[in-house]
This record gives structure tokens, C-alpha cells and sequence, in this order.
């Protein structure tokens, strides 16, 4: 029976039979005997495994090259070497497969751009086996927070006739040839039809019946932005909560964020010892500032007026009335507030039509987080519960309200106070781990020109 590496080396005796399965990472040979380091990948660590004349398949040891895959049989004993507490007697080793001196992974010290290219072997790396646990654990992570909470988990669609944001970014999906916009009622849908910017839409109608919801999924936006925070595919948290205002929606959204803090410094503790060593010296100390203090709250005006004042030339200049570009968002988490920052009520004109028209007549409810390295990691607000003012603020989009009939109903049928945001999940993995490209947090990225793998 295999073990794999974790648990051989959370071992707390030695053991006279052991059998773990991997993939060589390096091979020392010494005089009649020669040492492995063997990965799986379940854990950061390599186990070493000790092989000499003794050991049946030992004549065939030269085969064992880096990134061949390998079944080693033996004992787990006492390593006297520094550093691991366990090493592998090697009874056997078996050759499972070879890998010549092609492979590409030889030496440590690739770059992040090579390693792209060759994104179907980058998670034996030492850096990318980090980054794709961290992943996977805090997307359980994700789902005991909201769980625990007694939020109720919806798949909403990932084909949708619905642009969320009015931001006219989205996929189209077709099985037509030749003129798209010809005669749309005969494509597959009988209508247009896209991949999804945003659950939020059909969440809303789900938490206008089961109360607290959230979502967790791929979304798919067609910026042109080539940037190290946009991706065409990435992964959205949505909650949405009824008889829920801003403060709520705030106060979750902060709350979550250090919670995903924490979770990552107590269960990821091995790989983030690797991301504070060779990727960003800072992230422990980060971590443990964003759990023990609390967000500060600007509301956006305030925030312009802080970066008028502020003496710094931005390569996109500041005013009333226009939307926060990266260079200011992190001015003002990074320097000014220097932590964490939700900026709140922004003018109308430049968010979305189901925000909530607050009593100025000018400003919506809308929220964003904005966390040192990255800037916006949540965007959110209290939705519009009104029939008129609703219909009133589709109408000043130049939105149609029939095509929004079924969003409508929620006002016309009990509708209620709610409110909900939007994490993307990478920019968050970001935020948390120091890798500072958003390419090198998801498996396979998509970006404009690449879609290989
Ligand atoms: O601010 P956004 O556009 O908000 C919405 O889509 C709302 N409908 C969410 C809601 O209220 N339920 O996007 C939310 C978050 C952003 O703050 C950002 O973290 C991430 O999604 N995001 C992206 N991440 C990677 N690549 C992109 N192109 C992204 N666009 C948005
Ligand atoms: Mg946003």
C-alpha cells in the first residue's frame, strides 16, 4: 500500500515497511550507494530515500534521473542528516518512468515567464506545488466560512443572457455561422447568449428566498487588459445576504478576508514558510497585521479628496467623478491608510445599475476593498430594493427593463433590503501568498493571446 510523502514524514515512529510512489527530484551518487529525493506533492517537503548494492533494481540506478517517476519499497528510519527527521532504506526501487535530459525542470532558478510556457509540468516545482495547495485549501476554506455561517451554496449559470456590470465585456456563446447578429432567435438559446461576468444577478433571486447564499465559480470577463491582476477565466466569491444593508455587507466582507488570513497561517503553514523565503518577505508579517487590526472605512469622496492632496503625480489624474485606477488604490491602502481599506458610496455614473441610489441623489452604495499589493479584491454594494428607483437607474444606464423582468420581480414580489459582494478568488491567493502575478495562482490562465493547455 502507498503512502504518501505527508504522512511518512508526520511519522512519530519508524516503520519497517513503507512504500511511497513520486517523482525523483534530484539523485547524489556516492561510492556503491547514492541518495534520491523523491516528491509527491502532498506535502512541500521531498522525503530522501537511501539505496544502495543491497537494493534490488540498485544496477539500474542511473535511470533515475530527474523527473522520472519512481515506487521505492523499504524502511523509515531515523535520518541523520540535518533538516528531516525521516529518511527511506530502500529495499526496492522500481522505475515507473523515465525522463531523459530533456525534461525541462532540471535545475532550480527558471523564471516565472518560462515556467508559463511550460504550465503542464510547473506544479512539480517547488514554488508552484505551494502555490496550488495553498489554492485547494482555501477553497475548502472558503466553504467552512459561509457554511458555518449557514450560507446556502448555489451554482448559478455560467451561460447567461445578462450583463451584470453593463460593462459590455463578456463572451459571446453561438453555435451560428457567419452573421452573429443577423437573426440571433435562431442560435442555440433563440436569443444572445454569453459566459457569465457574475453569479450575482441569479444569486440575488435565491437569497430573496433562502436568505444568506453565496457562489463560488469561474467568471469570465473580455477585457482587453493585460495586466498582473486581470484574467479572462478567473474564480468569483459571491455572497448575498437579504434584510442585509452596507455596514452588513462590510462587516462580512472584512470579516472574511481575515478569516482567510488566519486559515492560511494556521493550515499552510509549511508553504508559506517557502512563499516568505523566496517569494515575498513580507507576507507573514501582512497576514498578521490584516488579522489583528480592523479595516479602515473611507467613503469615496473622502478618498479623492486624499489623493488631490496627496502631492503625487498619477499617470491617470483625480477627480470627482472618476473610477479609482490601480496606482490609487494602492496609494491609499499602501501609503496612506497603509492597511487594508474599504472605500464606499461612489458616484452613480461609474458602477452598475443595481447598486442602491443613497439620499444625496448622487451616490450609490457601493463598496470596494481595496488590500496592499493588489487594490480592489472585493467589489460590492447594497442592491437597489425599490421598483422605481430601480427602473429609474436602468433607465439612466440606457438598459432595457424588459430584458431585466424576471430581476424586477424580486422588487415586485416581497422584495427586501439585501446586499452582496464579489471576491476574486486569485486576487486573493495573491494577497495571501506574495505571488504578484495573477497568471501564476490559477492552474491554466487565460489571457488575451493565450489559451494553450
Ligand atoms: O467589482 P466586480 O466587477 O463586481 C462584480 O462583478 C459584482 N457583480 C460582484 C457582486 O457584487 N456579487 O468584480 C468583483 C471582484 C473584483 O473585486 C476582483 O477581485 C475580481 O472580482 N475581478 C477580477 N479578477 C481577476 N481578473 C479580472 N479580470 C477580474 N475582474 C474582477
Ligand atoms: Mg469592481
Amino acid at each position: 500500500m502507498r503512502t504518501l510523502i505527508k504522512h511518512a514524514l508526520a511519522a512519530t515512529e519508524p516503520k519497517d515497511a513503507i512504500t511511497i510512489k513520486g517523482w525523483v527530484r534530484t539523485r547524489r551518487d556516492a561510492k556503491g550507494f547514492s541518495f534520491l529525493e523523491i516528491n509527491d506533492g502532498s506535502c512541500f517537503a521531498s522525503i530522501q530515500v537511501v539505496a544502495d548494492g543491497n537494493t534490488d533494481g540498485y544496477a539500474g540506478i542511473a535511470q533515475f534521473t530527474t523527473g522520472a517517476s519512481a515506487v521505492v519499497e523499504g524502511s523509515l528510519a531515523a535520518s541523520p542528516a540535518a533538516g528531516q527527521k525521516w529518511e527511506i532504506k530502500a529495499r526496492s526501487l522500481r522505475l515507473v518512468g523515465p525522463a531523459d535530459a530533456t525534461y525541462p525542470l532540471q535545475k532550480k532558478g527558471h523564471t516565472m515567464e518560462f515556467l508559463r510556457t511550460i504550465a503542464h509540468l510547473r506544479p512539480r516545482s517547488n514554488l508552484f506545488g505551494a502555490v496550488f495547495r495553498t489554492r485547494s485549501r482555501l477553497a475548502h476554506a472558503v466553504h467552512q466560512f459561509f457554511q458555518d455561517r449557514d450560507f446556502i451554496y448555489v451554482h448559478t449559470p455560467i451561460i447567461t443572457a445578462s450583463d451584470c456590470e453593463g460593462a459590455g465585456e463578456m463572451f459571446r456563446v453561438t453555435t451560428l455561422k457567419g452573421n452573429l447578429d443577423e437573426k440571433p432567435e435562431a442560435d442555440f438559446f433563440a436569443k444572445r447568449a454569453y459566459l457569465t461576468v457574475s453569479g450575482q444577478l441569479e444569486a440575488e433571486t435565491f437569497a430573496c428566498a433562502l436568505s444568506n447564499v453565496y457562489t463560488f465559480g469561474p467568471t469570465f470577463r473580455a477585457e482587453n487588459s493585460n495586466t498582473a491582476r486581470h484574467a479572462a477565466e478567473f474564480w468569483m466569491i459571491e455572497p448575498e445576504m437579504a434584510f442585509c444593508d452596507l455596514q452588513g455587507n462590510m462587516d462580512l466582507g472584512e470579516e472574511f478576508i481575515q478569516a482567510m488570513a488566519r486559515y492560511t497561517l494556521e493550515h499552510c503553514a509549511e508553504d508559506l514558510a517557502f512563499f516568505a523565503k523566496f517569494v515575498d518577505k513580507g507576507v507573514l508579517e501582512r497576514l498578521k497585521f490584516v488579522v489583528e487590526r480592523p479595516f479602515q472605512r473611507v467613503p469615496y469622496t473622502e478618498a479623492v479628496e486624499i489623493l488631490k492632496k496627496s502631492g503625487k503625480t498619477f499617470e491617470f489624474p483625480v477627480d470627482y467623478g472618476v473610477n479609482l485606477q490601480s496606482e490609487h488604490e494602492r496609494f491609499l491602502t499602501e501609503e496612506h491608510f497603509k492597511s487594508p481599506v474599504t472605500v464606499f458610496n461612489f458616484p452613480r455614473e461609474i458602477k452598475p445599475f443595481y447598486m442602491r441610489l443613497n439620499d444625496d441623489g448622487k451616490t450609490v452604495t457601493a463598496m470596494d476593498v481595496l488590500v496592499p499589493g493588489i487594490g480592489e479584491v472585493i467589489g460590492g454594494a447594497q442592491r437597489e430594493e425599490r421598483m422605481d428607483a430601480l427602473q429609474e437607474n436602468l433607465k439612466f444606464h440606457k438598459l432595457k427593463p424588459e430584458d431585466y423582468w424576471w430581476y424586477l420581480d424580486l422588487r415586485r414580489y416581497g422584495t427586501v433590503e439585501h446586499a452582496g459582494f464579489g471576491l476574486g478568488f486569485e486576487r486573493l491567493l495573491m494577497f495571501l501568498t506574495g505571488v504578484s502575478n495573477i497568471r501564476d495562482v490559477i492552474p491554466f490562465a487565460r489571457t488575451p493571446g493565450n489559451a494553450e493547455f
